[in-house]
């Protein structure tokens, strides 16, 4: 990736209507399923990020055909059986797309090899392999956790899993690889995560069992294509409603935007925080709700986020923690260690940049406390290669004194690519 800089000025409020590029959770999933299924899926507003664009290469390399116009995808479906790929598989920085992918893989009859850039190749893969292995297929991986992971799939066994870490992707993962085994294969979540894995093998036309925090599936079931629309992301649009937030007079609107519940935690905690959100136009597809927002500024209060909320709101944090100086009683987290093997150890890069800016912050090993009523200056951050580090420290930066260099600011493009130019666009200054 070429090393980039962005320099954000202090702002006056946000204003504007905006509709943002497809969720990358639905997209990983619709991508994979579309390449699974049979037939010919047709998905809009597919994310733009180049996360999901990893896999969509990971479905190529294995014979999945696919046409890409703009924000439009055509997947002709491959059905259950891919192809032996001839190269190793690049998963680029995108932690759903191997650990998504494997569960699909570990039920093929071939070996492939999974690898990804330096990031992706620090992060923990244990979570998968060991249920996967328990499942029957053979992975070796570096360190036993680490990538190049090398999955030789096979027809599989279901297990009855209890996931020790909440990780929607792990939980995915599991579900993909029960539709290849013989039998129910049962998947039970210390709290529950977001259930877009579900609702998409629901969309494909696939049976499913969901009680409360434990979801099963039967092998052997073949997922038929669609045709959707993808709602915008949520978690992209986090850096947008917080932005708002930071100023009385800003007034935004944001329309298509995902709603499901299992994501929409972050509308309850900005609410308790002091904004304004409204929202209308809810419309359900394939079980994914979507809606239009309206966001007024105010004065932020403070809050804390801990247990089943920090797993909720796994995403924002860095954003969250971003504004905190600017909230009257500040944002403590807790609860929150799975942040320190993200894309970036969120915990170390938030407490850096934020101390950069002037910023008093406590570090702790799960989380961070970061007092109210600060008053933050621009200065000169890094992304640390991190999407949301360097969309975070934008959004701080509108409320600094002085303008924000970040460094490194293209790692943007892995959730969002036209983030600094959508925000140019509705901040007032
Ligand atoms: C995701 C789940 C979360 C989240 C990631 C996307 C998903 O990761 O942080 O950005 O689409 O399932 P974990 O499963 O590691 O918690």
């Amino acid at each position: 990736m070429i090393e980039n800089s962005v320099v954000v000025r202090p702002a006056k409020s946000l204003s504007g209507s905006m509709r943002l590029p497809g969720d990358k959770s639905i997209s990983h999933r619709y991508a994979m399923l579309g390449g699974i299924a049979e037939g010919t899926s047709k998905l809009e507003n597919f994310s733009t990020g180049a996360d999901c664009a990893s896999t969509l290469d990971c479905m190529q390399c294995l014979g999945v055909q696919w046409e890409r116009n703009g924000p439009s995808v055509v997947i002709q479906g491959s059905g259950a059986k891919l192809r032996k790929p001839q190269e190793p598989l690049d998963c680029g920085n995108s932690g759903s797309t191997v650990r998504m992918l494997s569960g699909i893989l570990a039920g093929q009859d071939f070996t492939s090899e999974l690898i990804g850039d330096e990031s992706l190749s620090r992060r923990p893969m244990a979570r998968i392999i060991k249920p996967l292995e328990m499942m029957g297929a053979t992975i070796e991986s570096h360190d036993g956790s680490r990538l190049p992971l090398r999955v030789r799939g096979r027809r599989l066994k279901p297990i009855d899993y209890p996931l020790r870490v909440a990780s929607a992707q792990v939980k995915t993962s599991l579900l993909f690889a029960g539709l290849y085994a013989d039998g129910v294969t049962r998947v039970e979540e210390p709290i529950q995560t977001r259930d877009h894995g579900e609702l998409a093998l629901q969309a494909f036309g696939a049976t499913i069992d969901r009680q409360m925090r434990e979801v099963s599936i039967a092998g052997g079931q073949r997922l038929h294509a669609i045709e959707a629309t993808i709602p915008g992301d949520i978690s992209s649009a986090a850096f947008f409603l917080c932005a708002a937030g930071l100023f009385a007079d800003s007034d935004l609107v944001i329309r298509g935007l995902l709603l499901n519940p299992t994501r929409a935690r972050l509308l309850d905690f900005l609410i308790g925080l002091g904004m304004k959100i409204t929202m209308t136009d809810l419309l359900e597809q394939h079980g994914e709700l979507m809606g239009t927002l309206q966001v007024q500024g105010g004065t932020l209060r403070g809050a804390r986020v801990a247990g089943g909320d920090s797993a909720a709101l796994i995403d924002e944090i860095p954003v969250l923690a971003a504004i905190a100086p600017y909230t009257a009683d500040g944002i403590e987290i807790r609860d929150a260690r799975e942040l320190r093997v993200k894309e970036s150890d969120r915990i170390a890069s938030v407490a850096t940049n934020l101390r950069a800016m002037g910023a008093t912050v406590e570090e702790f090993d799960d989380g961070l406390r970061i007092a109210g009523g600060q008053k933050l200056h621009g200065a000169t951050l890094d992304s640390f290669g991190d999407h949301r580090i360097a969309m975070a420290f934008a959004i701080a930066a509108l409320r600094a004194e002085g303008e924000t260099e970040i460094r490194g600011a293209d790692a943007a493009v892995i959730s969002y690519p036209e983030f600094f130019t959508t925000l140019d666009s509705v901040v007032q200054r």
